[in-house]
Order: C-alpha cells, then sequence, then structure tokens
C-alpha cells in the first residue's frame, strides 16, 4: 500500500518536472546578441533589436527579448505592432543603451513603441546623451528640437519597471493615445537647466499610473495634456524640475476635451519651479474642463510656486485677445500639503474671468516662506470653493 503511494508521488512528482521544463522550454527568448548585438557601446544594435522583436512579436506565445549587461549603442527604433501575443516582456536589467549624441538625426522620438498591447520592461538605462543639444538651445543657436527618448503610441496593457532614462535630448518619456499604462520604479535624470526634458509627458490616455519615480530634470517631472482621464501619480520625488502639471492647455483648441480624475499622492518637491500647477492658456475659444483632481499628502522643501492654478497664460502678452481662458476647472482638492514656499505667495488660485474656478478645495495646508519659516500668502481670483482643517497661509476662497 505505502510503496504504491509513494510510486504514485513519484510519478507525479516527475510528471510535474517534466511539465514545467517543457512549457519553460516552450517560452520563445531572444537574446539580442544573437542577432549580433554587440556590448562595445558602437555597434549600432538597430538591426539586432528589431530582429529580436520581430521574431518575438510574430510569437503565439508571450515571448522575451533579452539585452545583457553591457554598452548598447542605438541609432533609432520603432518596434511596432500589432502582434500575435499579448505577453512580451524585454529584460534589460544591467544593460545601458545609448543614443546618438550626433543631435542632427530627424527622428521625433528615439525609441519608440506602436500599436503594442501588453508589453513589460524590466530594468535597463536608456541614456539620450542630450547634453550638446542643451548646450547648442542654450548658447541660442539655432538648433533642432531634438527627439523625446521613449514614446509609448497608440498602445495599451504596458509596464515599464525599474526602467531608468539620462539626459534625453527632449521629453524622457512620452505616453501618446495609450490606455492602462504602467510606470513603476523609474528614476529620470538630466540637469535642472536642460531644456525641455520633461519627465513623462502624458496625453490622450487614460488609465495611466506612475508609481515610485525619482525625477531630477529641467522642465516638468510629469504633466498631463488633453485627453488625459483616470491617472494615478504616487510616490514620486521630484527637482529640480518644474513639478507636476496638468497642462498647458489651451494654446490650441482641445481634442481631448481636457482632463479628468488625476490623483497625485506622497509626492516630495525639492527646489522645484512648481509643486503642483494646473495651467491653460488665456484664449476665450479653446474650451475643454478640467475636473475632479486630488493633490494629496505633498511634501514642499523651497518650491517657488507650491500650489498654482494659473488661467491666465499668455506669454508675451501675444495671440489672446479676450485675456481669458475658455476651460473649465472644477473639483480639484489640495489636501495635506505641507513644507516651505521659496516665494510669499504659497498659494495662488488666479482662473479665468469668463469661467471662474468651482469647487475648488483647501484642506490641511501648511506652508511657509523661505527657510526662516516666514509667514505665506494665498492669492485667489476668479475662483469658488472652501477650505477646511488648517489652513496656512490662511485661505483667500
Ligand atoms: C545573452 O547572450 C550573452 C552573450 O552570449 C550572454 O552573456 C548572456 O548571459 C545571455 N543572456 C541570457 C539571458 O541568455
Ligand atoms: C478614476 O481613476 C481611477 C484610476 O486612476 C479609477 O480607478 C476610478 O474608477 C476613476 N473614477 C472615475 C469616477 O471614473
Amino acid at each position: 500500500m505505502a510503496k504504491k503511494l509513494i510510486m504514485r508521488f513519484v510519478t507525479f512528482f516527475l510528471l510535474m518536472i517534466l511539465a514545467t521544463t517543457k512549457s519553460a522550454s516552450l517560452i520563445p527568448s531572444y537574446n539580442i546578441t544573437d542577432f549580433g548585438a554587440k556590448p562595445d557601446g558602437l555597434t549600432d544594435s538597430a538591426k539586432p533589436l528589431l530582429a529580436a522583436w520581430s521574431k518575438a512579436c510574430s510569437s503565439t506565445k508571450p515571448a522575451s527579448i533579452f539585452i545583457p549587461s553591457g554598452t548598447f549603442f542605438l541609432s533609432h527604433a520603432e518596434f511596432s505592432g500589432p502582434c500575435k501575443n499579448i505577453g512580451m516582456r524585454i529584460f534589460a536589467y544591467g544593460a545601458t543603451v545609448v543614443a546618438s549624441s550626433d543631435y542632427g538625426s530627424a527622428f521625433a522620438t528615439w525609441i519608440t513603441f506602436r500599436q503594442v498591447e501588453g508589453l513589460s520592461i524590466y530594468g535597463g538605462k536608456f541614456d539620450g546623451r542630450g547634453k550638446p543639444l542643451w548646450a547648442c538651445k542654450m548658447a541660442g543657436g539655432n538648433c533642432p528640437t531634438g527627439a523625446t527618448s521613449i514614446t509609448i503610441i497608440d498602445s495599451k496593457q504596458i509596464l515599464l519597471s525599474g526602467v531608468t532614462s539620462l539626459n534625453s535630448q527632449l521629453f524622457h518619456f512620452n505616453i501618446y493615445r495609450s490606455t492602462a499604462v504602467t510606470l513603476r520604479s523609474i528614476t529620470i535624470s538630466a540637469a535642472g537647466d536642460s531644456p525641455n526634458t520633461d519627465g513623462i509627458h502624458i496625453q490622450l490616455s487614460s488609465a495611466v499610473s506612475v508609481s515610485g519615480a525619482d525625477i531630477r530634470t529641467g522642465d516638468d517631472c510629469i504633466s498631463l495634456k488633453d485627453g488625459d482621464a483616470d491617472v494615478d501619480i504616487e510616490h514620486v520625488e521630484c527637482g529640480p524640475g518644474h513639478g507636476i502639471s496638468v497642462g498647458s492647455l489651451g494654446r490650441d483648441p482641445l481634442q481631448g476635451g481636457g482632463v479628468r480624475n488625476v490623483t497625485v499622492r506622497s509626492v516630495t518637491f525639492t527646489g522645484t519651479q512648481n509643486g503642483v500647477r494646473i495651467k491653460t492658456w488665456a484664449k476665450e475659444n479653446n474650451g475643454g474642463v478640467v475636473k475632479e483632481v486630488r493633490f494629496e499628502d505633498v511634501v514642499m522643501n523651497g518650491v517657488s510656486n507650491p500650489i498654482i492654478v494659473d488661467q491666465n497664460y499668455c506669454p508675451e502678452k501675444k495671440g489672446c485677445p479676450k485675456q481669458s481662458s475658455g476651460i473649465k476647472i472644477s473639483g480639484v482638492s489640495f489636501k495635506n500639503i505641507m513644507g516651505t514656499s521659496a516665494t510669499k505667495i504659497a498659494v495662488k488660485l488666479d482662473c479665468s474671468e469668463s469661467n471662474p474656478c468651482s469647487e475648488i478645495g483647501l484642506d490641511n495646508i501648511d506652508l511657509t516662506y523661505g527657510e526662516k519659516k516666514m509667514a505665506a500668502q494665498s492669492f485667489c481670483r476668479n475662483v469658488n470653493g472652501r477650505s477646511s482643517g488648517l489652513v496656512i497661509p490662511p485661505s483667500c476662497l
């Protein structure tokens, strides 16, 4: 009896082992070095990467691509779908992928994922080598716009985990016309004075989540643009940079109707130009909405404009005939926001005359001015709402 039982167990385990090894061997995986990529930082890996992608994308089973340790040069690549499976993975732990430092290329994006459904990217450092272009721009030369480092466009179910983007020429990440995109444990680093190097730019996208990001850059840490909905941002360290911004919106007529349902929670800003911001152009004709936006549990360390709603944006006062925004802002709450402002006005709610902000909430705000923690001030114009809990500087709502 016991013998029979043992035999049964043994057979069962043998079958288990067989089954797992068999299924493991059935997961197609492609190592880019097998396609000719060389970790010498010089040989262009575009062809090997695209060859591996083509194999993985045409596989009917979830497939993996390995970019091993080492430095790989990549001129430019576009990975497009649709693919035959929705469980692709790219493993790039220990790998550094570098762009060309020659900014003369005509590409708008260095690395693009287009029409892809179901892709996870783990690890990897992507160095856009933007410094020469920034220098050109800062010298006021006639310079090209430059390339965004990584664009995800017309895609869904995308995860980026533990990915680092360095020294982008332009934006580091651009999420465009995509849904269900998760960015987890992301590192972004560029000089504080580098022009237009936004960290994460999100536009016409929904169900986007950023969870864990350390962003040091020369422009917005995260910018939410027209057509964004259901966005969750949490555990972000921002600075240097221009803060987390909804907008600017309304320079041109909106295609996506505005921005809805955004939560920004557990964020620290250090030495940034703005903390949490909503910004629209002062153009009457370009209508739309910004609604259901929550900013919660935020720490400000020497931030120039910690809380700012600015609907009167019109650089050089050009092209904004009526100086009033057609965008309606409502249902925005600021809750548990503490720390220091680098300017006297710590809370600025400057809304549209024709479309006053409504349902604006201030709850538990404690912001002081300067290192000596002097009293700060609030400024309100064309805004309706209410405050609750402790609110310092005193609310002007
Ligand atoms: C990929 O190939 C390289 C070079 O042969 C090797 O060093 C590396 O371990 C391989 N990685 C994987 C995950 O197979
Ligand atoms: C708001 O967005 C979150 C995801 O970020 C989602 O879970 C929630 O259902 C959305 N709320 C509404 C009212 O659509």
